[in-house]
């Protein structure tokens, strides 16, 4: 197939083109790089040993976005462009609505006049909000306690009216869980701006010495440790879920969780970062944050019977990863 791939360059992104180039898909990416760097495409082509189409765009500019798809023939869309910084979200609400929303009513407008079927959407598992874990597709969504959110339980909305009003137009839900960890090369990877807000790129600033030691939100939580407990899935393994998600679209509108099913609490994950690498984390118990649920995890069930998706890589192998690649990206800088 040929696929835009929007938000491309990003973290989980750019392993999707490096899973989709594998498996033979040709792909065009869209990408502003507001949260990306250029060089992350020369590292795509690097390990997949194939070319690409690059577009440097702002998704929410429909004249940018309907030159893409009147100049090449498009099979399907992979909407991953978008703001994620939930605390940016609460001060900065209406770039996060206009960002996310505008950019998701554009592509789904320029797929139903192209005739593009097939439609993979970016959606998290906080549309959950604090639904009883396991959370299963068939929950209903709880409000969410931030813009950022809210942003995606409407796109997920605006995508399932579209799909209604408009058979053929097929559209794959796909709700992450954590997604930690990178491509085994090391060459790709997370690297946020700033000071990380969440857990894994945090942890390896500590273990590189970029930040002194690790905060953990609360363990007063009702958790095996109390400390808070998630879902993490490498980034790979995610990747991969993308590519069988848009292969096997079938019409419709099709909600998956990506997960891998297992709950780690914060404790865990610091103790299996320690082993796997052979490195101290300091930390001090802090205050909850404010906004952070107990425990987050998924009945990842509905994908492997549907899609024969599976997460296979373990929390050890997320630390590894996510360590290798925090190591190979400073030493650059
Ligand atoms: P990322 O910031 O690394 O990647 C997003 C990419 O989109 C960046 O390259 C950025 O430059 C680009 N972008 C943003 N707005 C754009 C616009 N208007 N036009 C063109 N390009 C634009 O983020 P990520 O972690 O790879 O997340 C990808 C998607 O998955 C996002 O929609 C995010 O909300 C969603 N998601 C992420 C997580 C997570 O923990 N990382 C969890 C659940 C859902
Ligand atoms: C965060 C987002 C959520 C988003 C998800 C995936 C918030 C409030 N929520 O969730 O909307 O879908 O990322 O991108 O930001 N922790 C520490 N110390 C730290 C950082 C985190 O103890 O410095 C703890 C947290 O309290 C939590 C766990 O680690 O228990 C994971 O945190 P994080 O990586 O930020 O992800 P989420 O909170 O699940």
């Amino acid at each position: 197939m040929n696929i835009l791939v929007t938000g491309g360059a990003g973290y989980i992104g750019s392993h999707t083109c490096v899973e989709l180039l594998k498996n033979n898909h040709s792909i065009i990416i869209a990408d502003n790089l507001c949260n990306s760097k250029i060089e992350t495409l020369d590292r795509i082509k690097q390990i997949s040993n194939k070319e690409l189409t690059f577009y440097q765009i702002d998704v929410t500019d429909a004249s940018a976005v309907e030159s893409i798809f009147s100049s090449h023939q498009i099979d399907g869309v992979i909407h991953f462009a978008g703001l994620k910084a939930v605390g940016e979200s609460v001060s900065k609400p209406l770039e996060y609505y206009y960002n996310n929303i505008v950019s998701t009513m554009i592509l789904a407008k320029a797929c139903i006049t192209y005739k593009v079927n097939k439609f993979v959407f970016s959606s998290s598992a906080t549309v959950y909000g604090e639904n009883k874990v396991p959370f299963v597709e068939t929950m209903d969504l709880l409000p969410t306690t931030n813009p950022y959110g809210e942003t995606k339980a409407m796109s997920e909305r605006i995508l399932r009216d579209a799909a209604k009003a408009n058979p053929g137009f097929s559209v794959s839900l796909l709700r992450y869980f954590n997604p930690v960890g990178a491509h085994e090369s090391g060459l790709i990877g997370e690297a946020p701006n700033g000071i990380p807000n969440n857990l894994m790129p945090y942890v390896t600033q500590v273990a590189k010495g970029k930040l002194e030691k690790l905060r953990v939100f609360g363990n007063d939580y009702p958790t095996v440790d109390g400390t808070g407990v998630r879902d993490y899935i490498h980034v790979v393994d995610l990747a991969e879920g993308h590519v069988v998600a848009i292969e096997k679209l079938t019409e419709g509108v099709h909600i998956y969780n990506l997960g891998t099913g297992q709950g780690t609490s914060v404790l865990q994950l610091l103790q299996a970062f320690q082993e796997a690498n052979n490195i101290k984390i300091p930390y001090d118990i802090v205050d909850r944050r404010s906004g952070d649920i107990a425990i987050c995890y998924a009945d990842a069930s509905k994908a492997e019977r549907d899609l024969g998706w599976k997460a296979k890589r373990g929390v050890n192998e997320m630390c590894r990863d996510a360590w290798r690649f925090e190591k190979g990206y400073d030493e650059e800088q």
